[in-house]
């Protein structure tokens, strides 16, 4: 892939088979993205958004065609160097925030670089880095059940971004998020994105997201039915 270049698909196609029927996800997708982007799949539900992102995330695999993710083919990646590509260098945040009810915030946050092995003494700094980006130092003692929807989409995307990972995939971040926390969590993510250079790839369907997207891609039953730049700054 060229310099600058994050993300390439080619002719990428999904079909989940469902019986004697199947259902086409994706349809001859061809997509790439460079670094920094901050851009979004958009369209109506069933359109393919989440089973893009989840092979860009070599969390799913595609039927036929091939994903590049940061120089790798993600569809022919074994699982141990698809495990080291979501570990190290993609930060993932859903529609219902994932995070783990017994753990505190800090140790909800600190888990991802439990996976990477970092010393103590870093995580420590690296936690509470990511927890004052999102303005949570405060909470790091809480339990995700003592918090609001709003603050619990902070911690997931404090875990989301605490390896500094060169690309975030964000599925409906706001799906479950009041009008006020959309806007706190997309300033956020700007934020993070101006001054790490972090790409975000969002799903959404949510006006609110839409109107601070730099590139908004419309798919429609599987295609990319448009491209075009977003009212983003
Ligand atoms: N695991 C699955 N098995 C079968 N069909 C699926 C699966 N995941 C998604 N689909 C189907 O693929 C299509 C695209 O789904 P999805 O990517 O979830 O769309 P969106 O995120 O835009 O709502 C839909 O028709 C959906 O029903
Ligand atoms: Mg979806």
């Amino acid at each position: 892939m060229e310099n600058g270049t994050i993300i390439r698909t080619t002719d990428l196609v999904k079909i989940y088979p469902m019986g004697e029927q199947s259902i086409t996800a994706l349809q001859d997708v061809n997509l790439t993205f460079g670094r920094g982007e901050f851009a979004g799949l958009v369209g109506p539900s069933g359109s393919g958004k989440t089973t893009l992102l989840n092979i860009l995330g070599s969390l799913d695999a595609p039927t036929r065609g091939s994903a590049e993710v940061l120089g790798l083919r993600v569809e022919a990646l074994p699982h141990k160097k698809a495990a080291e590509l979501r570990n190290r260098h993609i930060g993932f945040i859903f529609q219902t925030f994932n995070l783990l009810p017994v753990y505190t915030v800090f140790e909800n946050v600190e888990f991802p670089l439990l996976l990477l092995g970092m010393a103590t003494a870093a995580r420590r700094k690296a936690v509470m880095d990511a927890l004052e980006w999102v303005h949570l130092a405060d909470r790091a003692k809480s339990r995700p059940n003592q918090l609001s929807g709003g603050q619990s989409q902070r911690v997931a995307i404090a875990r989301a971004v605490v390896k500094k990972p060169e690309l975030v995939l964000a599925d409906e971040p706001t799906a479950n998020l009041d009008a006020e926390n959309s806007h706190h969590i997309l300033h956020t993510m700007e934020n993070i994105n101006r001054e790490l250079r972090t790409t975000f790839l969002f799903s959404t369907h949510d006006d609110k997201v839409i109107g601070h997207l730099r590139r908004k891609i419309t798919l429609v039953d599987g295609r990319v039915a448009k491209d075009e730049p977003g009212a983003g700054r």
